[in-house]
């Protein structure tokens, strides 16, 4: 890994991802969406890859001039040879990829009474083998980046208890992956954290807080008495993503308004 002690008020002024190769899951809607428009405006070409394809199109209509900085392709995490045919298709193109941020995620409101099995299997294959496979086949770009930067969804309900087992289980699970991988990799110049959000102003966020607990969640739970919007989780990300945070590995950054706190 290459490390810039000049970094400097000039550089943070220009665009702090240029020329860096991205792959961002889930970047069709929520915080992956805003990740993929953060990282475009910070001169990254961004890989986003999504399992449902029709949000593309929406989405491309409003990206303010960044859009050609952006590919939208089609993507299952839950499936290596999808992972392969992404990976290969960005690596035949830039010879690297710098940032892989696994946004791709799925939540269910389940108590374990009512969680079947299969539910219990498609969230953590989702959540957290979807992950693992990434960076599996990405290993070999992240490794021919020399500074690659690994962010890893997970969840305020990775750090302590919540009401979804499968989903916390899942998170937790992915926070000490996280932890592994930055242990392993950091001598390959490779970066891995992961980012907790709270309860963030998307349909997952709303799904996972009932509306008739919005009242008591918002103001007795969050200090901060909102929901976070999903730029202000992508600004965290955009931060561990870009060389600012060189000496950051292994670390998990809470983005509550306080909720863990308390
Ligand atoms: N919103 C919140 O309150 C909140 C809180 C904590 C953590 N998170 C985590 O942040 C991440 C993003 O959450 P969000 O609120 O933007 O969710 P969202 O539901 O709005 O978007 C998730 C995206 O992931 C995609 N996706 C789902 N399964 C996929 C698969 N198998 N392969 C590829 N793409 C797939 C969906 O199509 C969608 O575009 C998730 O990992 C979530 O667990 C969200």
């Amino acid at each position: 890994m290459t490390i810039d002690p000049m970094w400097n008020h000039e550089k943070r002024a220009a665009m702090r991802l240029k020329g860096k190769i991205a792959l961002v899951t889930g970047g069709n809607k929520g915080i992956g969406a805003a990740v993929v428009r953060r990282f475009a405006s910070e001169g990254a070409k961004v890989w986003s890859g999504d399992i449902s394809p029709d949000l593309r199109r929406e989405f491309s209509d409003d990206l303010s001039g960044h859009g050609k900085n952006i590919s939208f392709e089609a993507l299952d995490v839950t499936s290596q040879n999808s992972w392969e045919r992404l990976v290969n298709k960005i690596v035949n193109e830039t010879g690297k990829i710098d940032i892989l941020v696994n946004n791709a995620g799925i939540y269910q409101r389940k108590s374990i009474e009512e969680t079947t099995e299969e539910e219990w299997d498609k969230m953590l294959t989702v959540n957290t083998k979807g992950p693992f496979l990434g960076i599996k086949v990405a290993l070999e770009a992240l490794r021919a980046s020399g500074n690659a930067s690994i962010v890893n969804l997970s969840s305020t309900a990775g750090l302590r208890g919540s009401f979804a087992i499968h989903y916390g289980a899942s998170k937790g699970a992915l926070r000490l992956m996280t932890k592994s991988i930055a242990n392993q990799f950091a001598k390959d110049g490779i970066r891995c954290n992961s980012v907790h959000p709270g309860p963030i102003d998307t349909e997952m966020g709303h799904a996972a807080v009932p509306h008739d607990q919005l009242e008591e969640r918002l103001y007795q739970r969050i200090p901060m008495g909102r929901f976070g919007t999903a730029e202000e989780v992508a600004n965290v990300i955009l931060f561990l993503a870009s060389e600012e945070s060189s000496f950051v590995t292994g670390s998990e950054v809470v983005v509550d308004g306080g909720a863990t706190s308390k």
